[in-house]
């Protein structure tokens, strides 16, 4: 007969963890083990914590299944809790210690489609109208000593003047809004596009109501994506948010970083430097990209 069944004394929630730790010391990877133990240790601290109540617990069930049901190919919702609770940023922040002098990094976000076009330098990357203002983005790939670095890919991707990216639109043209530049001799990469606006993260599921009971609002403040690849440095994945926006002391995300902060600088129809097929008001930025190395 087990220890277990002579005890006589009533068993407390510590025993409970203890039990529930012990049950993975025979894990044979010990990352596995650790991350395991580790994860029980806060999630009962937790409880024990705020003194979790049996309606409570049902609520955070059906928080989970609804989220499990929202997720689908086109929507994640179990990435928008990392990103709203700030965990995509934190697990970004441990991995990404950049060197000084480099570009920092921020978060994906959910709606990045690998596989864009490449385009030509300065391509339009707008392949149907869209109601924003013409915006020219432009600027260098470097390495650390401020040498251009060619031939590095720039992947970029962006929501238009409705708020929304082409892939939160079934109808819209697939690569709406998005390509892949390569970078010349003197490192340069240039495309045009739309100002960027603030929008609103996805707000109709489980993250929304969320948001919506603890006062928090969806929003993001302006950016542009951009993912660099370049052999023998590290891929850098960031923004550049326009340093006008709203939201920039809010994120919804907290993804903002006030080095990726940029003017957006505005032109008029008849400036020399003018983008071919632009008859309208326009901005310009400028954007340097600097890599680390890959260690
Ligand atoms: C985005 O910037 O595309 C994004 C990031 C996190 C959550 C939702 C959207
Ligand atoms: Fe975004």
């Amino acid at each position: 007969m087990s220890d277990t069944a002579h005890q006589t004394t009533p068993k407390t929630p510590e025993d409970i963890t203890a039990d529930v730790l012990a049950s993975f010391d025979q894990t044979d990877d010990p990352r596995l083990r650790e991350i395991m133990q580790a994860l029980v240790r806060h999630l009962h601290g937790f409880v024990q914590e705020v003194g979790l109540i049996p309606a409570e617990w049902e609520t955070a069930i059906g928080v989970l299944t609804r989220t499990g049901h929202i997720t689908d190919e086109r929507r994640q919702e179990f990435i928008l809790w990392s990103d709203s609770l700030g965990v995509s940023m934190l697990v970004d922040a441990l991995e990404n210690t950049v060197p000084p002098g480099a570009t920092e990094s921020t978060v994906q976000g959910p709606f990045y489609v690998p596989g864009s076009p490449l385009r030509e330098y300065g391509a339009n990357i707008a392949e149907e109208p869209d109601d924003g203002v013409p915006a020219l983005v432009h600027g260098r790939v470097l390495d650390l000593d401020g040498d251009p670095i060619a031939g590095a890919e720039v992947d970029v991707w962006q929501n238009g003047a409705d708020q929304l990216y082409a892939v939160q639109k079934p109808e819209a043209e697939e690569d709406h809004l998005r390509g892949r530049f390569i970078t010349r001799e003197d490192g340069s990469y240039a495309f045009v596009a739309v100002r960027p606006t603030p929008y609103p993260i996805p707000y109709d599921g489980p993250v929304g109501k969320m948001l919506d009971l603890t006062g928090r609002h969806p929003w993001r403040p302006a950016h542009v994506h951009i993912i660099i690849r370049a052999d023998g440095y590290r891929t850098l994945t960031t923004h550049v948010f326009d340093v006008e926006s709203k939201y920039l002391d809010s994120d919804a995300v907290f993804a903002v970083k006030p080095s990726l902060t940029r003017q957006f600088v505005t032109h008029s129809p008849d400036d020399p430097d003018t983008p071919e097929g632009v008859t309208t008001e326009w901005v310009s930025v400028e954007n340097d990209l600097v890599l680390a190395p890959r260690t």
